[in-house]
């Protein structure tokens, strides 16, 4: 049996070339005890991804060049030497960019566990009830704090996290406003998820969207986005709001420095905070979001939306959709 990866083969300046990857093939090995043998189905594709690429210091070490890139997915088990999984188990786990994942069933760094594709397909497995999920559920609930009748405005309101950051506050009661790139993913947030309004950042004006949406001001602000987007979003918060720093993707590609927030004194006018926060931190209590997200996506509350791209031979060009915000939800990889 082969196995296609793909490696790192240079350290991306900007947007990440097809010549920072190698693609390669090799024999799958024979089992050792105690260890699976996993066939990737379908592989998360995450703005993340590109800062693993970088040669800096973060919440987890850099991917190595030469190394296969580091990847969470879904996949099953095709042969087992160890009594925690058998054959047909169907797994989330660290399986990296290949078609199969050989090691340790008890792998640390692979976190392999089972999921129930009774309760969702498995691609929402990847998307509000994986990762995607957990960050908005923690992040939202813990460090935005929203209140029923608080104003919460999120950005990358059509990707992974945003969806259900803007759904999990609508059912929570709060005003919901989102902004997104482009009319037909606006269209989508308010007419399918539910939120309030939608702001257009590409085709329409910010300031004058949070202006018009936000007439009470802004309570919490889910950051998925940072540079001017956050800025213009400290112009309009009110006392004690909460801006939850999700992520910056809009500065992921930079070759210059990271642009900060300009209007940062607004944080102490308003006696307002701004968190970071890392999804792995809750990971003891990823059940709980689970359980949450499962009933309410159940019960038909809230949506889950994945964009899926065939074949693991497309990973490069896939992987820059997102900079490009060519993905529409929640961005898959099909390997199998
Ligand atoms: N802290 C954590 O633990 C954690 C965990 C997961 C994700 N995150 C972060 O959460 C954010 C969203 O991740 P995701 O997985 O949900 O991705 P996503 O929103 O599904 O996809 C990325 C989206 O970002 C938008 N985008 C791209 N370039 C942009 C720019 N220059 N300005 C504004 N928007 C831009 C695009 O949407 P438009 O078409 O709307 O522009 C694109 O579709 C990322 O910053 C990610 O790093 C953090």
């Amino acid at each position: 049996m082969e196995n296609t990866q793909f490696r790192l083969a240079a350290r991306p300046v900007g947007l990440p070339k097809d010549s920072d990857w190698q693609m390669t093939k090799e024999p799958v090995r024979e089992l050792a005890d105690g260890e699976v043998l996993v066939k990737t189905r379908y592989l998360s594709l995450d703005p993340a991804m590109r800062g693993w690429m970088n040669d800096a210091k973060s919440y987890i070490r850099p991917v190595g060049i030469g190394e296969v890139m580091r990847a969470g997915g879904l996949g099953e088990v095709v042969a087992s030497r160890s009594p925690r999984f058998a054959v047909g188990d169907q797994l989330g786990g660290g399986f990296g960019v290949q078609q199969y994942w050989i090691g340790a069933a008890d792998d640390r760094h692979a976190g392999l566990h089972k999921i129930d594709t009774r309760l969702a397909p498995p691609t929402t497995w990847l998307n509000t009830l994986g990762m995607p999920g957990m960050t908005a559920y923690f992040g939202l609930l813990e460090v935005g704090q929203p209140k029923a009748g608080e104003t919460v405005v999120v950005s990358g309101a059509a990707g992974a996290v945003g969806q259900t950051v803007g759904q999990l506050a609508k059912q929570l009661g709060c005003r919901v406003i989102g902004i997104a790139g482009g009319k037909e993913k606006c269209d989508f947030v308010v007419d399918e998820l539910g939120f309030d309004a939608c702001i257009d950042y590409k085709g329409g004006d910010v300031r004058a969207g949070l202006k018009e949406h936000c007439p009470n001001g802004v309570d919490v602000y889910f950051d998925n986005v940072g540079g001017d987007i956050l800025d213009l979003v400290l112009t309009r918060i009110n006392l004690k709001a909460r801006i939850v720093v999700c992520g910056a993707i809009s500065q992921y590609n930079n070759t210059t420095a990271v642009k900060g927030p300009a209007n940062y004194l607004s944080l102490l006018v308003n006696r307002a905070r701004m968190e970071g926060m890392v999804v792995f931190d809750y990971a003891d209590r990823y059940h709980v979001a689970v359980a949450a997200l499962g009933k309410w996506l159940q019960e038909g509350k809230i949506k889950s939306r994945e964009d899926v791209v065939q074949g693991i031979e497309k990973f490069p060009q896939a992987l820059t959709m997102l900079f490009e915000g060519k993905n529409f939800g929640k961005l898959v990889l099909q390997v199998a």
